[in-house]
């Protein structure tokens, strides 16, 4: 069973699920970095930034003077983070804090990363406001997965469709983390404080043959599928899988993110 809990159990947030997840969409994870530049931050707040991947994305896009913070509430990934950080040529600090019941103490910022970070929060327009209250000023940059736009294929229509509402039903009644949030997160998204916002939907894609750096993320996401749902589903899978031992059958896999600005 992969349960990809850190240390703390926060499920889906384990270092190497976390590194693979990471390796597998260094390309367009980079190129939504870029973007980020335009706004010339000089402070950066990554809430939830678990081993710190991300804010190594940022620093090779942001110039030197722009300072990294990154919060967790798990002590064994900011380790990790600090450890990631000594690389690079800029002020950096992380702080242990939970972002939800402690928001008053995360620091103001020109901008702050709020990536899939969401399934862990109960009340998400109470959060939204109160940082935005933090900072009015301020940029947030969110990124959102749901379980619900990522497929894989080629299969029949029954057997996706048995895979999918197996999964949901052994994840929906999950009091750890939301698997299907992106509908929230756009509602709580709407009727936040923020003036201005700018949505798009982001497609990550990949068809065979898988290159080394997807087929880890794409063996552990199904792996994590077969261990969650009926027998008889993971059966089916597990089978789909191992038809496939070298990953060049015709196959595909994508998934859709939001991503949203807003100031
Ligand atoms: C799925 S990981 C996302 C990591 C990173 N932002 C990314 O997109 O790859 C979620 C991270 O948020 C942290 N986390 C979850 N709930 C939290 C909370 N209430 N306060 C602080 N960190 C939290 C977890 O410990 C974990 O490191």
């Amino acid at each position: 069973m992969i349960t990809q809990e850190n240390s703390s159990g926060k499920p889906l947030a384990d270092a190497e699920w976390l590194n693979n997840h990471h390796r597998a969409k260094l390309p367009e994870r980079k190129a939504f970095a870029e973007k980020l530049v335009e706004y010339n931050p000089k402070t950066i707040v990554d809430l939830g930034c678990a081993s710190g991947l991300w804010l190594d994305v940022f620093d090779k896009v942001m110039p030197n003077d722009c300072s990294f913070i990154g919060i967790d509430s798990d002590e064994e990934s900011l380790e990790l983070a600090k450890k990631h950080s000594r690389a690079w040529d800029r002020t950096s600090s992380f702080m242990k804090l939970d972002i939800e019941s402690q928001t008053s103490l995360i620091p103001p910022a020109d901008l702050t990363l709020a990536f899939n970070i969401f399934p862990y929060i109960k009340d998400l327009n109470l959060f939204l406001k109160a940082l935005f209250n933090r900072c009015p000023w301020g940029v947030l940059a969110i990124r959102q997965y749901d379980g619900a736009s990522i497929r894989f294929g080629p299969m029949p229509t029954g057997k996706r469709q048995a895979i999918e509402s197996s999964l949901r039903v052994a994840t929906e009644n999950s009091k750890k983390f939301r698997h299907y949030d992106l509908d929230r997160a756009y509602e709580a998204l709407n009727s936040s404080p923020y003036k201005k916002m700018s949505y798009s939907f982001e497609l990550f894609e990949r068809t065979s043959p898988f290159s080394e750096d997807f087929i880890p993320y794409y063996r552990d996401m199904l792996q994590w599928t077969c261990d969650h749902i009926s027998d008889s589903a993971a059966k089916y899978l597990s089978g789909w899988l191992d038809e496939d031992a070298n990953y060049c059958m015709k196959r595909y896999f994508f998934e859709v993110d939001l991503v949203a600005v807003l100031s």
